[in-house]
C-alpha cells in the first residue's frame, strides 16, 4: 500500500485526538478551508483529522474531481491537497482547473511515486508544492501554512495594488505626482460645498476634466452640466445665450427663450476660458453670482437660479484686472478658490502612468490589444518637456498605436519634436546683418542654437549636449564664452 501515510505506519495518525475543538480556533481571520482529494480513503481521514486538529483549518476530504467540484460550487476553497493519481483519472488536469477557477488558490500536490518529471510538470500548471508519501505531520502542516501564507499575501497584493490604481484616479484625471494628489484632495474637498472654483492651467492640463470631476463629486446624478465656450459665441449674442430672452427683446426674438443659467439650474456652468468674456457681461455674471437671480434680456421679471459656478482659464487673471480687461469683483467671486495644474513636465513621474492609460485606451479603440512601449520610446516620453501637456502626449499616443505594426511601440513612432530634433533653421545667406561682425553672426547663431537646446532640455546639459551632439565640456565652454548660463 504505497500511499499510506507515514502517520499510519508510526501510529501517528491514531494519535491524532478525534475531531473536537482545534487546539488553536482563533487564527487570524476566518478559517482556511482546505480541499483534500484523494481516491485512498486512509489519505482522506488522516490528513482531515490533522488539518482540522493541528491546523485549525475547516476540511473537506473527497474522493475525485467529480465530488470536488461539488465541494467547490457550495463554497470555494483556499488550498487543494490533491493527489497526483486518482482513480482513473488525472490530478494534474483537476490542479489546471483548480488554477484555472481562483489563480492565488494554492495546490499542493501528493504522490507515492515521486518522479522528477511529474514535480516538474505539477509545478509548471501552478502548483505550489509537492509531497511524497509517507508524509511527515509537521511537514504538511508547515507547508500548508506557508501555501495559505502565500495566498493571503496574493490577495492583499491584489486589493492594495487596486488601492493604489484607485488614489492615482479622480474622476477621469490620472496622477500620482504629489501635485496631482494635492489637486485631487482639493476637489473631493471643493466639490460639495458648491462653491466657485477657478482652475488654471497651461493648454492641455486637463482644467475641464478637473470641472467634471468636481462637478460629478459634488452634485447629484442628473444635475446638468453644461460649458459655456464664449470664445465661439459672438460677443452680442453672448448675453441672451447666457441669459435668455424675452419675446420681442430685440429684432428677431419672436419668442421667450431660455438661456444656459436657467438649463444648468440645480447644477453646473462650466466657464470654459472666462477671460475672454466681454466687460458687459461680466457685470451681469457678478450679479447672478451675488444674487443667485438675474434678468433675461428684455424682461423685468428676475429669474432666481442655484448653479454653481466653475471657470477655467490659462491667462494671468491677476494681471488682466490690472490691464482692465477683466473685472475685479468678478476676479475675487471667482478666485475663493483657485485650483492649479501643473504642467506635465513639472511632474514628469506621471509621464508613464499616463502614457499606459492611454496605450489601453487607444489599443483598445483600435483594435491594437497588447501594446506596450519599448523602453527608448518611453525615455524620450519622460524626457520631452511637453508644451501641449497631457493632450499633447495623448495625441502622441494615439498617433503611435494607429502607425504601430507589431507589439513594441518604438521610437521611430513618436513625433520629431519628441525626438528632440531640431526644428528645420533657415540659415543666414549674407550679407551680415548691419552693424555685426563675422565673429558676432557666429556667435549669435551658435547662442540661438544653444538656448534651443537647452530649452528642450530643461536646462540639463548633458541632455542638451546630446542633442547638439557636442561633448558636455565643449557646449559648457561655449557657453562661457557666450555669456549663456
Ligand atoms: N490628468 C489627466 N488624466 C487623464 N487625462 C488627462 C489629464 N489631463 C488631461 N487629460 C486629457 O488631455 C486632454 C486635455 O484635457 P482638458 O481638455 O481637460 O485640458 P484643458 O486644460 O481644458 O486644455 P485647454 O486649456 O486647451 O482647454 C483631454 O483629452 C483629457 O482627456
Ligand atoms: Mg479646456
Amino acid at each position: 500500500m504505497a500511499g499510506a501515510p507515514a502517520e499510519r505506519r508510526s501510529g501517528g495518525a491514531g494519535a491524532v485526538p478525534e475531531a473536537g475543538t482545534p487546539d488553536r480556533p482563533d487564527r487570524r481571520e476566518a478559517r482556511a478551508r482546505i480541499l483534500v482529494v484523494d481516491d485512498e480513503e486512509i489519505v482522506r481521514d488522516v490528513l482531515s483529522r490533522l488539518l482540522s486538529r493541528r491546523g485549525g483549518f475547516e476540511v473537506e476530504a473527497v474522493a475525485g474531481s467529480a465530488e470536488a467540484g461539488q465541494v467547490l460550487s457550495r463554497r470555494p476553497v483556499d488550498l487543494a491537497l490533491v493527489d497526483l493519481f486518482l482513480a482513473g483519472e488525472s490530478g494534474l488536469d483537476l490542479l489546471r482547473d483548480l488554477k484555472q477557477d481562483d489563480p492565488a488558490r494554492e495546490v499542493i500536490m501528493m504522490t507515492a511515486h515521486g518522479s522528477v518529471e511529474t514535480a516538474v510538470e505539477a509545478m509548471k500548471s501552478g502548483a505550489f508544492h509537492y509531497l511524497t508519501k509517507p508524509f511527515q505531520n509537521d511537514e504538511v502542516v508547515m507547508l500548508v501554512e506557508t501555501a495559505l501564507t502565500r495566498r493571503r499575501l496574493r490577495l492583499e497584493n491584489v486589493s492594495l495594488r487596486r488601492a493604489l490604481a484607485q488614489r492615482h484616479r479622480c474622476g477621469r484625471l490620472t496622477g500620482r505626482s504629489p501635485a496631482m494628489q494635492q489637486v485631487f484632495r482639493i476637489i473631493e474637498q471643493v466639490a460639495p460645498a458648491r462653491t466657485n472654483v477657478l482652475i488654471t492651467g497651461e493648454s492641455g492640463t486637463g482644467k475641464e476634466l478637473t470641472a467634471e470631476a468636481i462637478h460629478n463629486a459634488g452634485s447629484p446624478g442628473d444635475a446638468p452640466f453644461l460649458t459655456v465656450n464664449s470664445s465661439n459665441i459672438p460677443p452680442d449674442l453672448l448675453e441672451s445665450h447666457l441669459f435668455g430672452h424675452a419675446r420681442g427683446a430685440f429684432t428677431g426674438a419672436d419668442r421667450d427663450r431660455k438661456g444656459l443659467f436657467e438649463a444648468a439650474a440645480g447644477g453646473t456652468l462650466f466657464f470654459d476660458e472666462i477671460s475672454t468674456i466681454p466687460l458687459s457681461v461680466q457685470a451681469k455674471l457678478l450679479r447672478v453670482m451675488q444674487e443667485k437671480e438675474f434678468l433675461p434680456l428684455g424682461s423685468v421679471t428676475p429669474v432666481r437660479v442655484d448653479v454653481r459656478i466653475l471657470a477655467a482659464t490659462n491667462e494671468d487673471l491677476g494681471r488682466l484686472v490690472e490691464q482692465g480687461a477683466f473685472r475685479e469683483d468678478l476676479y475675487y467671486r471667482l478666485n475663493v478658490i483657485t485650483i492649479t495644474l501643473p504642467a506635465l513636465r513639472d511632474r514628469r513621474e506621471d509621464i508613464p502612468l499616463l502614457a499606459e492609460q492611454f496605450l489601453v485606451q487607444f489599443g483598445d479603440e483600435h483594435a491594437k490589444p497588447g501594446l506596450r512601449f519599448a523602453p527608448a520610446a518611453m525615455e524620450l516620453l519622460m524626457r520631452y518637456h511637453w508644451p501641449g501637456n497631457v493632450r499633447q502626449l495623448r495625441n502622441a499616443v494615439e498617433r503611435a498605436v494607429l502607425l504601430a505594426r507589431g507589439e513594441a511601440i518604438t521610437p521611430d513612432l513618436l513625433p520629431d519634436e519628441i525626438h528632440g530634433r531640431p526644428a528645420p533653421v533657415v540659415l543666414p545667406s549674407g550679407p551680415l546683418p548691419p552693424g555685426m561682425t563675422y565673429q558676432q553672426a557666429v556667435g549669435e547663431f551658435e547662442k540661438s542654437l544653444i538656448l534651443w537646446a537647452l530649452e528642450q532640455s530643461d536646462g540639463v546639459q548633458r541632455r542638451a549636449a546630446d542633442l547638439l551632439s557636442v561633448k558636455p565640456t565643449t557646449l559648457s565652454e561655449r557657453m562661457k564664452r557666450l555669456g549663456i548660463r
